[in-house]
């Protein structure tokens, strides 16, 4: 062969070796930084538990964090980029701010990670670490989280709330679809739910369903049980000065308001939830034989919450050599 040919050759294969990298980057495993990082989670944990002893809710934040990340671009630490002038991020969407905490929590970790091992440890999995850390600590279930995505580069607020992050108004059907769109089932919808069984709202995402239910002035909710109603009118007067401004928040769980446990499927059970997104679980019969089988069987809600949040936090991951490690969770690198 000449040396052109064993050139052309050479390139064709360099080719072909590129396009199967991006036809196929690899799964996410468990243990991805055993060799690069080996004290990364334990590192994130340390972070989450420095953050609890600052503020107990935090954990709650972080579960919704990896949630409004994975719905919004994949799993790959959008939610944590700031705005740049002219460009308005997912972070600053009336679905995360004011609401959305934690990050805080991921900065903190972030700085220690990049001390141990400097640009190895990618914001999107500290996000996913740092879930499953908040729910170990609040309730001690603990899962493996498989690892190694990487961190995206482009972060868009208007598609936090255009087809992706759900509502708490949306009825079953319309948390179905969304869901689904994700890759996410019925039943994987209804269990994570249950990650109500912490935290806390404002009072901004359900005044509706107090004081203008279906749009008409002055009715409540019918499938609130009346008392639980009340309590929540006398926490949440209406109209309140600047509705999305007001600070006051109420117990996502008014029974055990911050344990990890599967009172959220009993609270549902007894018209006793603050969102129409988790009354409407009893709407459709499969649905609300799920929420029957989670608030009977404490255990087999907590395996399938595990479950649940690894299937969540593989949708639409970048690996291998997509997206970037940032050096900073708040910003993209800059080359
Ligand atoms: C099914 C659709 C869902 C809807 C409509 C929804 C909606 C909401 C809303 C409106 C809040 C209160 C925000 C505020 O006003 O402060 C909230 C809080 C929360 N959500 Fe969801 N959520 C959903 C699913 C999930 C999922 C899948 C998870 C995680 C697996 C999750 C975890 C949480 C947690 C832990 C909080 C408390 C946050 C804190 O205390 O800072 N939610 N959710
Ligand atoms: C849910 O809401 C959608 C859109 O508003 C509506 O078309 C649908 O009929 C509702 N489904 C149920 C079960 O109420």
């Amino acid at each position: 062969m000449t040396r052109s040919a064993w050139l052309a050759l050479a390139v064709a294969a360099l080719v072909a070796a590129i396009s199967v990298a991006h036809a196929s980057p690899p799964p996410l495993k468990v243990g991805f930084y055993k060799h690069s990082c080996p004290l990364a989670e334990e590192i994130v944990r340390n972070a989450v538990r420095r953050g609890i002893a600052r503020e107990p809710g935090v954990g709650a934040g972080l579960i919704r964090m990896h949630f409004h990340d994975c719905f919004v671009c994949g799993c790959d630490g959008s939610i944590l980029l700031d705005s740049t002038p002219g460009h308005p991020a997912e972070k600053d969407s009336p679905a995360n701010n004011p609401s959305m905490r934690g990050f805080d929590v991921i900065d903190d970790a972030k700085a220690v990670l990049e001390a141990h091992c400097p640009r190895t440890v990618s914001c999107a999995d500290i996000v996913a670490f740092a879930a499953r850390d908040g729910a170990y600590l609040a309730g001690g279930i603990d899962y493996k989280v498989p690892s190694g995505r990487r961190d995206g580069r482009v972060s868009i607020e208007d598609e936090v709330l255009d087809n992706n992050v759900p509502g708490p108004t949306f009825n079953v059907s319309e948390l179905v679809a969304s869901f689904k769109r994700k890759g996410l089932s019925f039943d994987d919808m209804v269990t994570l739910s249950g990650a109500h069984t912490i935290g806390r709202s404002h009072c901004s995402s359900f005044t509706q369903r107090l004081y203008n239910f279906s749009g008409q002035v002055g009715r409540t909710d019918p499938s609130f049980d009346p008392a639980y109603a009340e309590h929540l009118k006398r926490q949440c007067p209406w109209p309140s000065s600047n509705e999305q401004m007001d600070p006051t928040v109420v117990p996502l769980d008014i029974v055990t308001p911050e344990s990890f446990d599967n009172q959220y499927f009993k609270n549902v059970l007894a018209h006793k939830v603050p969102f129409t997104s988790d009354q409407t679980l009893l709407d459709n019969p499969r649905t609300a034989g799920v929420v029957h089988f989670h608030a009977a069987v404490a255990k087999a809600w907590q395996i399938k919450f595990a479950a649940a949040m690894i299937k969540m936090g593989k949708v639409e991951v970048l690996t291998g050599y997509e997206g970037e490690i940032r050096e900073k969770c708040f910003v993209v690198n800059h080359y």
